[in-house]
């Protein structure tokens, strides 16, 4: 996937502002609404879909992750980029480079469980006897799975190598 070039002449702090409004607050809320509807269709369906405990324990495994990685992100990362962005001096941006440097150290399986969720779905594929919330939990998770992936991109490609850039 790639970004319009016109994220690099935003500054800093707005691109901050458009990860918290886009992607964290929309991840929050999927992943509340992923909570009990995965929880719903396996007491529902999993006598016939057994596959539904699989699901709903590779969907909270990720939630630790992405709530873990707002959370860095929210209390350690970004303020120190908005600081950075309001007053550009080299002592900040070694701050924000070193915590960006750890968050990328810290062991994330995230991707190896989307891909595992996709699979044991069949690519979130409702099966015939699946009702309504069936068929929204999967439309929930394939979206949720979509958002991780552009969010982690964006993060990497318009923030964090362009912070990292400035040192090169
Ligand atoms: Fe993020």
């Amino acid at each position: 996937m790639e970004f319009k070039s016109h994220w690099l002449d935003k500054s800093y702090a707005e691109v901050v502002e458009h990860i918290l409004e886009n992607y964290h607050e929309k991840l929050s809320n999927q992943m509340k609404d992923l909570s009990k509807l995965t929880t719903t269709i396996m007491k529902v369906h999993g006598l016939e879909h057994e596959e539904l405990f699989e699901v709903h324990r590779l969907f909270n495994m990720i939630q630790i992750n992405m709530v873990q990685h707002i959370i860095r992100q929210e209390s350690r990362i970004f303020p120190l980029i908005k600081r950075y962005s309001r007053k550009p001096i080299e002592e900040l941006l070694d701050k924000a480079i070193n915590e960006i440097n750890i968050f990328r150290s810290k062991e994330d399986n995230t991707m190896e469980l989307l891909e595992k969720l996709i699979s044991i779905t069949d690519g979130y594929t409702t099966p015939r006897d699946g009702c309504a919330t069936y068929a929204r939990a999967y439309e929930l998770l394939k979206d949720f799975h979509i958002n991780i992936i552009s969010h982690l991109q964006f993060e990497e490609e318009i923030l964090f190598n362009r912070l990292i850039k400035e040192k090169e």
